[in-house]
Parts: C-alpha cells; structure tokens; sequence
C-alpha cells in the first residue's frame, strides 16, 4: 500500500465533521488506492464525543483508513498534514449578522495560520469552510509565511452545486448535463452564480431557458440565500451537503479536470478578471491534478456580470478592512 494521505479536520465533533469523515476515511477524496490518516482538532469539552465518532470509525473496518488521531491542540493536529480542511467554528443561527459571525469566527484563523505554519507538511492545502470563509482563509493564511499563495482555498463548491440543481431542475435535466457553472466572489449575498456561461448539454444555459427573469429574479437570490433558506427549515446550517462540497472541492483540485469542464473555489487573487490581487475571490478553475491549479481565461464578462463581481470584491474589502487586527505579515 502507498503512503497515506494525512488530512487533518478541525472541528470534526461537529454537524459536517460527522458527515465528512466516514465519507473521507472510505475513499471519497483520493480514489480506491490510496490510503488516508485523519488527525481531527476539536475544543477540550468536544473531544469526549468525538470519541464516540472515532469509535465509529473503527467500526466501519475501512480498509483505507490506516490511522485516526485526535487532539485540541492545533500543532498536532496538524503535524505533516497534506491537506487541512478548517471546518471548526461557530455555525451561523438564524438572525446571526455576519459581521458577528466574522468578530466570533475570525481570531481562530490567527492561531491555526500560525499552526499550519510550524506544523504542516511542506506540501500542505489548505481548504477553509468555516464562515465567513474567504476572509477566514485570508486571516490563517496572513499568518503563515511558509505556505505559498497557491495552496489557500476557501469552499464555494456548495454554491456551485445549489446552482447546477437549480439549473438542471428548471430545465428538466438531469444534473451531469449542466457544466461550466461558476461561482464568483464571495461565498455570501453578494456572490454572482454566472448562469450565462453555463451550459446544459453543451448549449448556453440562457439559449435552453429563455427567460432572462427566472435567471434574475428567481435564481440568483435562491443560490445566493439558499444557506439562509436551510437554517430556517432544518434550524441548523447545512451539513451533509456542506461536508460534500468539501469533497467536491478536494477532489476537484486533486484530480485532474476534464478540458471542457471547470469547478469553483475562492483562491488568492492574482488581479484575473480585474478582481484586486491578494482577496480571496472565487474563481472558475481547471487542475492539471494533485492541486495544481490556474483560474480559466477569457470567460466572457457583461456589464451587468461586471458590477455583480466588483460588488462581490468590494464586500470582501470590507471583510478583510473589519479583520485588519487579526491579520498577520504574511498578507
Ligand atoms: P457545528 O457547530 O456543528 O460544528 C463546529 C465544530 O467546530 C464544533 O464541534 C466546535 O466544537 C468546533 N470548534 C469550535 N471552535 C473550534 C476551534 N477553535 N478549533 C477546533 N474546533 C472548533 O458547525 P457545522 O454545522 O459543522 O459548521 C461548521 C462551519 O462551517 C460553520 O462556520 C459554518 O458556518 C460553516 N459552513 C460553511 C459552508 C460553506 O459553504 N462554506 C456551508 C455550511 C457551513
């Protein structure tokens, strides 16, 4: 057998680490062949339950799984990982603004920046779900000088995949049809889920759907205020579908892309499509495989897509000007 992959998750004792690690440990991320060590973080008062969930894990005999380590502290947690997913944090409750979420989530970023810099392999990615997760990655990323630029991610990938359902629902297709579907900015309000360069069969979404309103008045808002639409259903923040997005996303980056496909996810900035270098912005992005990424050239851009995109950066200003005391020297 290979060398395992070492993926470390934090806040793995909660809703999306119970429904992220069975799916990791049987092979989800990876492929068959390869075998993969979880090294979980979890608040002290959590660790007890996650306990329990390891135990579960012994007792699905996956036959990939070779090791299963966890702790509360970041720089074990940590130790030679090839890949950490930041999922810990507080969800957001119903009625929770978002600049709340970013004073309370934010300050853990610092010290996990800081960890993955002492800690981690020296191959490490890194992919931040946790809320809100451009500026998040921006602020673990600020603080850890020895990881490059190209190895920070942050999940729009759920977005991507609430818009292809609603494109393939709407045009009475089944999922695999809708392709090139693009998630730019933010993962927040603010975001613009391009439906003009998407395609359904290989056609242009909008040549298939002709109805400019139902893009404009019903599908942007229901992507982009779908999370919202969960918490006050299930009165808790998307979970299974959040753990597999963080799937997709690994998988996306670890695999190569099919040529006349593309995936989602915020990245560092290098000024593509005129989007201020350094935000992490969400982008339309192809793999070469085992994470080496380029953002895809010359998507084409309206008037209106560009004011949808500029907004989308200028939140993310405002994000990053909100954190400015967290952020360490390695912007
Ligand atoms: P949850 O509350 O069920 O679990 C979060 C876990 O993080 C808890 O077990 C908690 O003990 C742990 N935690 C808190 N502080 C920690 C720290 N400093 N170090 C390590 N662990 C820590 O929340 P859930 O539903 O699993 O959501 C996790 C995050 O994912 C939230 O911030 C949520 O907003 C975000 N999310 C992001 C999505 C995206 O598309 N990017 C979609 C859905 C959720």
């Amino acid at each position: 057998m290979s060398t395992p992959i070492r993926v470390a998750i934090t806040g793995a004792g909660g809703q999306i680490g119970y429904a992220l690690l069975f799916r990791i440990a049987s092979g989800a991320l990876f492929g068959p062949d390869r075998p993969v060590a979880l090294q979980l973080l979890e608040i002290t008062p959590a660790l007890p339950s996650l306990g329990g969930t390891i135990m579960e894990l012994e007792d699905c005999a996956f036959p990939l799984l070779t090791e299963v380590k966890a702790s509360d502290k970041a720089e074990v947690a940590f130790a030679d990982a090839d890949w950490v997913i930041l999922v810990g944090g507080l969800p957001r409750k119903d009625g929770m603004s978002r600049a709340d979420l970013i004073r309370a989530n934010g300050p853990i970023f610092t010290g996990q920046g800081k960890a993955i810099n002492e800690a981690a392999g020296p191959n490490v990615r890194v992919v931040t779900v946790a809320n809100p997760c451009n500026t998040n990655c921006l602020i673990a990323k600020s603080h850890a000088p020895k990881v490059p630029a190209d190895r920070w991610f942050a999940m729009t990938m759920l977005d991507q995949n609430r818009a292809t359902a609603q494109i393939a629902k709407k045009a009475g297709v089944p999922v695999s049809s809708v392709k090139k579907v693009t998630i730019w900015g933010n993962h927040s309000d603010t975001q613009y889920p391009d439906y003009k360069n998407a395609e359904i069969a290989g056609v242009p979404a909008p040549k298939v759907l002709r109805e400019d309103s139902w893009f404009t008045e019903t599908f942007i808002p229901t992507v982009a205020k779908r999370g919202g639409a969960v918490i006050k259903a299930r009165g808790a923040s998307s979970a299974a579908s959040a753990a597999n997005a963080a799937i997709d996303t690994v998988a996306n980056l670890y695999h190569p892309t099919p040529t006349d496909e593309w995936f989602s996810t915020a990245v560092v900035s290098d000024g593509s499509y005129g989007i201020p270098s350094g935000l992490i912005y969400s982008f339309p992005l192809q793999s070469r495989g085992d994470a080496a990424w380029s953002i895809v050239p010359n998507v084409p851009i309206d008037d209106d897509a560009r004011k949808r995109l500029d907004a989308s950066a200028a939140e993310l200003i405002s994000e990053r000007d909100a954190v400015k005391d967290l952020l360490g020297p390695a912007l």
